[in-house]
């Protein structure tokens, strides 16, 4: 059975490359879309066997079978690679597909030449990003997922992969939409779909002070919980805003294994152990939104927390993380 999933997801990914380049012929669009339909049959197979085999629901086609995707299938090439953390490698794709394009908090799958699993990886960077520059931004942690993998002992500046959007957890409020005051709650790795609203809260304020929108922003609180001070990623970023968005954009960090001292800079915005019902009382209102993302166990224990301060389901949206 593995190698059969396997040799299909080749197929997806040989598929993948294809694609884009069919795409700039229209008379060959025909046979493009039979490959959307064999991405189609391979994703309802894998949902099937994935009930039989536990192991394998954790594999991201799997995970995602039933959530939305975009059609486009892009080139990038990867542009820029940096340490975000001991283990996590910072990537900057170049996205060849003028119109490829995200909301923030939705995630790509990432399909590698050679590779045969697929990736799926949370976009970190802002809509605006790829609007003005045509540039994403992925964090990626360094494990055995072959996709991972690859990120940490292969991929090189110009290795070319093919991304397509996907998933049903993203911020995108249009002009008409009331206000609203968010509030993000991270754990681990969960930052990046997180840091990406974030990213975006904070241009939906500058076009606000710019008067270039009707959308009125509210308040945006971050929580993010990691294990200790270096595993928290883009925390300079972080702080940065905090400061260029004073009484708009407020940061809180939560560590929950620090060994070593902590670092001055994060002092007024730091505290040690878990995330709480009293840290989260304060945000509450109607009118606010909470987005969620990390681990199923923090997720879990999260949306109680919530249900108990009397948080209504419709305004909590999480994305399940590991
Ligand atoms: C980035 O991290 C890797 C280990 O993961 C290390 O070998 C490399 O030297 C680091 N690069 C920089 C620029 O710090």
């Amino acid at each position: 059975m593995p190698v059969l999933l396997m040799l299909k997801n080749a197929m997806v990914c040989a598929a993948a490359f294809a694609v884009p380049s069919l795409l700039r012929t229209p008379r060959i669009l025909p046979v493009c879309s039979s490959f959307l339909h064999l991405r189609h049959a391979v994703l309802y197979y894998c949902t099937v066997n994935g009930k039989m085999k536990s192991r394998r629901m954790s594999d991201h086609l799997e995970r995602t079978a039933n959530n939305f995707r975009q059609e486009i299938i892009s080139k990038a090439k990867v542009c820029g690679i940096t340490n975000e953390s001991a283990r996590v490698k910072r990537l900057r794709l170049a996205v060849a597909d003028k119109d490829f394009t995200f909301k923030a908090g939705q995630w790509v799958d990432f399909f590698i030449p050679g590779v045969a699993v697929v990736g799926g990886f949370s976009i970190c960077s802002s809509p605006g990003l790829l609007e003005k520059e045509g540039v994403l931004e992925l964090a990626i942690k360094r494990t055995t997922h072959p996709p991972a993998h690859w990120v940490h002992t292969q991929c090189t500046l110009d290795s070319e992969v093919a991304l397509r959007v996907g998933g049903n957890f993203y911020f995108d409020p249009q002009p008409a939409d009331p206000p609203a005051n968010l509030v993000l709650i991270a754990g681990g790795v969960g930052i990046n779909p997180l840091f990406s609203i974030l990213l975006h809260a904070a241009d939906l304020h500058r076009a606000q002070e710019n008067k270039r929108t009707a959308y009125k922003m509210g308040m945006t609180y971050l929580f993010y919980c990691a294990k200790s001070t270096d595993e928290l990623l883009f925390r300079k970023h972080i702080l940065d805003l905090t400061s260029a968005f004073p009484g708009k954009i407020s940061c809180n960090f939560h560590v929950t294994q620090q060994s070593s001292p902590i670092c001055e800079k994060l002092q007024p915005y730091i505290k040690e152990g878990r995330l709480c019902g009293n840290d989260l009382e304060k945000c509450i209102s109607k009118d606010t939104l909470w987005y969620i993302c990390g681990p199923p166990p923090m997720i879990e224990f999260i949306s109680e927390l919530l249900e108990n301060l009397g948080v209504a389901q419709k305004n909590i949206f999480f994305e399940k993380w590991w």
